[in-house]
């Protein structure tokens, strides 16, 4: 959490619902910095965090169940805005004064509001005697306010849809102004985080980036960090920033696990050495890997020589160049949300990084983790506010355990190579046909499977090879990617004939769930 910080902020707390994290990226596409924190947080951690407002999220439960999630009653008592959403409404309600009934039906998707008064809320945006469309996702509603608040807008089954009580700046919305199925959402929102709270909207990455390099240099000093850089860009735009901050005090390790795709180990040192000028120790360790993950075909086996390989390879590099104080990671903001157990409180356990899992302690250093209250998609707005290349920023995940994981089965050079090629073929496709951006992830697995084909006048006895493309917004669920036949039947012609080892190609057709993305 950043406290005691000059710039304005305001504080989402969670009270259980899917959609808080949605909260977060509308207050700070306003230009408002945000942070979430679990409904136990206290009023001595909330002042210290300074915030202007408080938002109060939605969540599953009903008020009048036993241990339903609740905040502490000294926030109505601190003088701050509060906006209560859905749930958050409730509560508010009931903790000060009013009632919620219990309704065994829920209320959910579209509905129309009709406004009764122009509250601050709706300044603006939305005007009296106006039906607006919301989105609802309810059972329990108000149906008695506490005293000082009056409706502002309703619907046909909620006829206290909105409710404000201007005096102490209290705000309760029944439906869900976070999604983009209410229209006007993120401009009551702006409403509730400018007009409201009076933040100025200032905050953006060029103010991310100024405050991240102070408390980088604040917190590293005259030490040594050294950062593991994979080509992805999560730690390059952590490399980058630091870079900027510390300079030579950086030190970055580039482990070549001979798993990347094509290209990918000389793509990445050129992109460090001579776009960024950042000096970077490359490790070329692909003989080692392939020893180690020789006879082994179990997937989580797989995974677990390579993350172990890579530790050991990665600390011998960092005792070579003299050691450091600190480790660089690229901990991203859902991944701190996630470790946080909201409702039971807080927990100081943070998911460590894949690869580097378990490093930090055994190597007795500190983490340096300069992107952890970011979303990916503002890690890209700051890879580029560092002035990183387009196409690196928005380039597809790669995972840890690199092409070892789309390769069932036993790993050889050979297959690797096979792979790699393929792989190579189907990008380019991809990028031709202009559609690289409208996919998240798109690679090819190489089968442990060997068909018949004929070629010319021969017969062929070769590899087959599934092509896989996802559409997916945080890789959690995933569908698989409709292209037509004609790009289908182009990929498949130039990897059969330019490849060889693979003489037949399919495509996974399987969403996520029931299948995953990566195919172990
Ligand atoms: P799945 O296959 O679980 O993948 O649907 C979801 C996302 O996670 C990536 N992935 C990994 N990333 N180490 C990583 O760093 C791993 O072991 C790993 N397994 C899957 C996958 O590429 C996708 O983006």
């Amino acid at each position: 959490m950043q406290t005691g910080t000059d710039q304005d902020q305001i504080l989402i707390i969670d009270l259980g619902s899917q959609f808080t994290q949605l909260i977060a990226r509308r207050v700070r596409e306003s230009g408002v910095y945000c942070e979430i924190v679990p409904c136990t947080v206290t009023t001595d951690v909330i002042r210290s965090f300074q915030p202007k407002a408080i938002i109060l999220s939605g969540g599953p439960a009903s008020v009048h169940e036993d241990a339903s999630p609740t905040v502490s009653p000294a926030i109505f008592e601190m003088g701050l805005p509060i906006l209560g959403i859905c749930y958050g409404q409730q509560l508010m309600c009931q903790m000060l004064g009013g009632n919620v009934s219990v309704s065994l039906e829920r209320e959910f998707g579209r509905a129309f509001v009709d406004v009764s008064k122009v509250c601050q809320l709706f300044q603006g945006v939305w005007e009296s005697g106006q039906r607006h469309q919301v989105w609802m996702s309810h059972g329990d509603k108000v149906d008695n306010l506490p005293s000082g608040f009056e409706v502002v807008a309703k619907t046909d089954s909620a006829p206290y849809a909105a409710i404000a009580d201007e005096s102490r700046r209290f705000y309760g919305v029944q439906f869900h102004p976070e999604v983009v199925h209410t229209p006007d959402g993120a401009a009551l929102l702006k409403n509730f985080t400018h007009a409201i709270a009076g933040c100025s909207g200032e905050w953006n990455m060029a103010s991310f980036l100024e405050t991240s390099i102070q408390a980088v240099r604040e917190q590293v000093g005259d030490k040594r960090v050294i950062c593991g850089v994979s080509g992805g860009v999560d730690s390059s735009v952590v490399a980058a920033l630091l870079h900027k901050a510390i300079g030579e005090q950086l030190t970055c390790i580039f482990v070549d696990t001979g798993l990347l795709r094509m290209n990918e180990g000389q793509q990445v040192r050129e992109m460090f050495e001579s776009s960024f000028h950042i000096p970077l120790i490359y490790v070329d360790a692909s003989m080692l890997f392939m020893n180690r993950l020789s006879g082994t075909s179990d997937p989580e086996e797989k995974r677990k020589i390579i993350g172990e390989t890579f530790i050991e390879v990665f600390e011998q590099e960092a005792q070579n160049v003299g050691g450091a104080d600190f480790l660089a990671q690229g901990t991203l903001y859902p991944d701190v949300i996630e470790s946080v157990s909201f409702h039971g409180g807080p927990s100081a356990t943070i998911k460590s990084h894949h690869n580097v899992g378990g490093l930090p302690e055994r190597m007795n250093l500190q983490l340096v983790e300069p992107v952890r209250e970011l979303f990916k998609d503002e890690v890209r707005a700051l890879g580029i506010e560092l002035g990183m290349p387009n196409d690196m920023v928005w380039r597809h995940p790669f995972p840890g355990p690199g092409l070892a994981i789309r390769i069932p089965g036993e790993i050889t050079e050979e297959k690797v190579e096979i792979l790699q090629k393929a792989d190579a073929i189907y990008i380019e496709e991809i990028r031709n046909a202009g559609l690289y951006d409208a996919i998240w992830q798109a690679f090819v697995v190489l089968l442990p499977v060997k068909t018949v084909g004929v070629m010319g006048d021969s017969r062929t006895y070769e590899y087959v090879c599934a092509l896989r493309a996802v559409t997916a917004t945080d890789g959690m669920t995933a569908d698989f990617f409709h292209y037509d036949y004609e790009f289908l039947g182009r990929v498949s012609n130039r990897i059969i004939n330019e490849v060889k080892g693979i003489n037949r190609v399919t495509y996974d057709i399987t969403s996520k769930p029931p299948g995953t993305i990566e195919w172990e």
